[in-house]
């Protein structure tokens, strides 16, 4: 198995790629966490400071103007690129832990009251945990939790039998960041569907759309977030998608300037969606360059990225796997190119460590998913996460430094 020529060359577009860590060639494996930004998402909103800031929406001179026009057009690139019908199904958020709120908030304390149930599953993020406790904790609904088994996969059974005529919402993760799973999100939500049309369904894409095509539509989510700093492009903005009618079903989520239509002390109208969720000045050379890595993945291709991390990740696993003592967390048959190990007798920030002074970096820790780490009955994993300019080296070197680490910890 080669390594895809073609995508290994987009490497060279990320400057940082080039850097050393302790006098070793960077081996960045934590893509997962936040992944590295290509020139030309640097370059894009470098050039709307340099030439062509202002506010948005409310100018009427040029720059101004030029900029709103390509804010906007940010978020049809965003429909596009998920399958949305159109750019008013996208609003922007934060990140995708603000897009959960949102709904949480909005959605979730309009349509929801005490004894409705919601179904997570035990491998959230808690960006999808908490946001649903404090609307628990405020209205009384109740969460139940789909559990997953020792390879990572989730028990559709169990999924299927906690649906009830109290069931309101399905929340979950398309792709485990801590175990790398790919969830069959398609057939989740046509049991949901067939069980009851009105279970609304949310998928954390935030892992998802990083790794592999997505189409919204064909998926038939009512809430889809994801987050941009994982799509390579910058951090401080994130995507809610929702079906129109769940978004026009919706209060707004925060208010202030941009989202209402007219303002007085006796009464207050507020703008359709997507507007009316998108309170005040939003981050707008950010969303450039949120458009500026949509055109950098799309231009590579979604279904190419995805192949060359498939490759990689059954390289890295078989690499991995021949290390005696090591445990591999996460052995879905459909998996993204997530590695969450441990070894025997070794402490997991240790190995960090090791592996930083070898030029590796790699995430350890509970990655944000602690009811995940309790079930797996672990504190933590190291977690290598890959992104589409990862490579048999950044591997290899991963390996090394943990052969390094065994013969110094043990
Ligand atoms: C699956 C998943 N959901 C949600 C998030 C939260 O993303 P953010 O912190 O950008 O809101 C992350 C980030 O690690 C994630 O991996």
């Amino acid at each position: 198995m080669t390594e895809r020529p073609d995508i290994v060359q987009y490497r060279a577009d990320f400057p940082i790629l080039a850097a050393q860590m302790h006098g070793k060639p960077l081996a960045f494996l934590d893509s997962g966490a936040s992944a590295q930004k290509p020139r030309a998402v640097i370059e894009a909103m470098n050039r709307i400071y340099e030439s062509g800031y202002s506010n948005i929406h409310r100018g009427l001179y040029e720059i101004s103007q030029n900029l709103t026009e390509d804010f906007e057009s940010v978020r049809s690139k965003v429909a596009a690129f998920i399958g949305a019908p159109s750019d008013k199904n996208i609003v922007f958020t934060r990140n995708a832990t603000e897009a959960v709120n949102l709904v949480a908030q909005s959605w979730g304390a309009a349509h929801l009251q005490e004894g409705d149930e919601i179904i997570l599953t035990e491998m959230e993020h808690h960006a999808n945990i908490v946001p649903w406790q404090l609307l628990r904790d405020k209205t009384g609904i109740v969460i139940k939790t789909v559990p997953f088994d020792e390879r990572g996969v989730l028990d559709l059974e169990e999924y299927e039998s906690l649906l009830s005529h109290k069931t309101k919402l399905i929340s979950l993760v398309h792709v485990s960041n801590a175990l790398g799973t790919i969830n069959p999100v398609n057939k989740i939500i046509k049991i949901a569907r067939d069980f009851y049309p009105e279970i609304k369904v949310l998928i954390d894409g935030s892992q998802g759309v990083v790794h592999m095509p997505v189409d919204v539509q064909a998926m038939d989510a009512d809430f889809y977030v994801f987050t941009g700093h994982k799509l390579y492009g910058p951090t401080g903005i994130g995507v809610l998608y929702g079906k129109t009618e769940a978004l026009e079903s919706m209060p707004p989520y925060q208010g202030g300037g941009d989202m209402i239509e007219r303002v007085a002390f006796e009464e207050t109208t507020y703008k359709e969606p997507p507007y009316r969720f998108e309170a005040g000045t939003p981050a707008i050379v950010e969303v450039i360059g949120l458009g500026a890595a949509i055109d950098y993945v799309s231009q590579i291709g979604m279904a190419d990225i995805a192949a060359h991390e498939k490759a990689l990740l059954t390289y890295g696993t078989e690499k991995l796997r021949a290390i005696s003592g090591l445990t591999m967390h996460g052995t879905a048959p459909n998996k993204a190119g997530i590695m969450s190990f441990t070894i025997e007798g070794l402490h997991i920030s240790d190995i960090g460590m090791i592996l930083d002074q070898c030029g590796v970096a790699v995430r350890t820790g509970h990655h944000c998913c602690m009811p995940l780490m309790a079930r797996l009955g672990v504190e933590g994993t190291v977690r290598a996460s890959l992104g589409l300019y990862s490579n048999r080296n950044d591997i290899d070197q991963l390996v090394e430094g943990l052969e390094k680490a065994k013969d110094l910890l043990s």
